[in-house]
């Protein structure tokens, strides 16, 4: 049966569930909402978008959508990379962005309890007002918790504190049969059934949408410090990532970039970056709870990056200068998006394969002649490459570009990695899913697909095809 359209009756009927005020069907809002902040969008406006506040209308929403056959996509603030919250069937767009609540902070269990479209920068700011922390930060503030969830976000916090997941006990959730369900819980151990708290994370709002959340925390760190190590050559700087680890330090983050990224955020900072001449860089955060403690981890580190032929260290000298420094860091992405047509992957392969995986990307970089600009985390084994093509006219890349990210995949399954390590698949990366994963793991998957949603209504074309969008 194919999807029906959305037709004057049903948007009365949301309209009568969510409020008047709160259902749209066109101006401004359908232009901004069709595109997330992937490169090169196509837009795909939705049919109406709603904006419920609570589970309940929801569950009556989803109810109705399923009986009808309308595509349902949930959308958090829009932040993503892949499409993933964005209407491609039309159908009804269900932003979260009123369900921005934080419902609780629990001090004696270390939780907090949350609707998803409360935004990152809002989250810190009330849990630190509790003098607790929330550690994962995958690199945009403006990002709602619910769309972190849908793709379990890492970003440069990772190496120590681990991804979103790791931080979610629970959830309450409307399956696209109109169920409220609730998983896990504020405890931190369960071995009470199926876990399906970690199977909606990351599964892109294609088996429900998350209303609530219960995320574990943490208190903040007293200190943090920022090393910025030039080196001669990014294999130099990459092999000494393991040698950190090794030695039992454990930063906060280890991100990894080649010079080429550091020109082009220099540019669209207006900045200058110290020691900006040299070929790969690594920048290790430390956090620490004295001045002593992390001098002396500073030291390890540095000395241990010398082995492996650094070039200097160096250390901001103020904390102005180390929050400039991170910030040209979380601001590789615009500065590449602004610089040319480009596309992003996030490739994750075991840590010890970065090295190799980006020599043998150059080779594909050269064979096609399109450049390829290398930058990630190099502490969680996930990459970050973008081909570039600024000297291309646009026949050449659009057709070259498929097969470059192809010809990447391929060698990211070959050394053992995945498609996505944390953006996600959304709808421009499913297609390579199968480069990487067995198919009788993707059949399984589409099993469980249907056993959420049987008339495949909860975001349609994400993460793969059931053959009936
Ligand atoms: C980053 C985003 C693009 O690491 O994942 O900057
Ligand atoms: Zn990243």
């Amino acid at each position: 049966m194919p999807y029906s359209k959305v037709t004057e009756e049903l948007i009365q009927k949301l309209k009568e569930i969510i409020g008047e005020g709160n259902v749209s069907t066109g101006g401004e809002e359908k232009v901004r909402l069709a595109c997330d902040e992937m490169p090169n969008p196509k837009p795909h406006p939705p049919e109406v978008i709603v904006k419920p506040e609570n589970a309940v209308s929801i569950a009556k929403v989803l109810r109705l959508a399923n009986e009808k056959r309308i595509p349902v996509t949930p959308r958090g603030a829009g932040t993503g990379l892949c499409g993933g919250c964005v209407s491609i069937k039309g159908g009804i767009l269900l932003s979260l962005e009123r369900m921005n609540r934080i419902l609780e902070i629990d001090e004696e269990n270390f939780v907090t309890v949350v609707e998803p479209g409360v935004v990152l920068a809002d989250l810190f700011k009330a849990v630190e007002e509790h003098g607790l922390y929330y550690p994962l930060y995958p690199g945009e503030k403006a990002a709602t918790i619910g769309g972190n969830i849908a793709t379990n976000a890492g970003g440069m916090r990772a190496v120590k504190y681990g991804v979103t997941r790791n931080f979610v006990l629970g959830l309450e959730a409307v399956v696209p049969t109109g169920e409220i369900i609730q998983t896990g819980g504020k405890f931190v151990k369960c071995s009470t059934g199926y876990d399906l708290t970690q199977l909606i994370i990351g599964s892109e709002g294609t088996l429900a949408v998350v209303t609530k959340i219960i995320l574990k925390l943490s208190t903040a760190p007293k200190r943090r410090e920022v090393l910025f190590i030039p080196f001669s050559n990014l294999g130099d700087a990459i092999r000494t990532v393991p040698d950190i680890l090794r030695h039992k330090i454990l930063p906060v983050g280890i991100e990894f970039m080649e010079r080429d990224v550091i020109e082009i955020v220099e540019r669209y900072m207006d900045m200058s970056i110290p020691y900006h001449e040299h070929e790969a860089f690594l920048m290790i955060i430390l956090e620490g709870e004295t001045e002593a403690e992390i001098y002396q981890v500073s030291k390890q580190v540095e000395g241990i990056c010398q082995k492996h032929g650094a070039i200097d260290t160096f250390v901001p000298a103020s904390e102005k200068a180390k929050r400039q420094l991170i910030e040209a860091r979380e601001k590789f992405y615009p500065a590449l998006k602004s610089f040319g047509p480009t596309d992003i992957v996030d490739v994750v392969v075991p840590r010890s394969k970065i090295a190799e995986f980006i020599e043998r990307v150059k080779v594909i970089s050269q064979k096609q002649k399109m450049p390829v600009v290398a930058y990630g985390h190099a502490g969680d084994g996930n990459v970050h490459l973008h081909p570039v093509g600024k000297d291309m006219d646009k026949d050449e890349w659009e057709a070259k570009l498929p097969e470059v990210l192809k010809d990447i995949y391929q060698v990211g399954a070959s050394l053992g990695g995945m498609i996505s390590g944390e953006h996600g698949l959304g709808f421009v990366k499913k297609n390579y899913l199968p480069i990487a994963m067995d198919q009788n793991l993707i059949e399984l998957m589409k099993r469980m697909k249907k056993a959420f949603d049987p008339n495949n209504i909860m975001n349609p074309g994400k993460v793969f095809d059931l053959g009936y969008e």
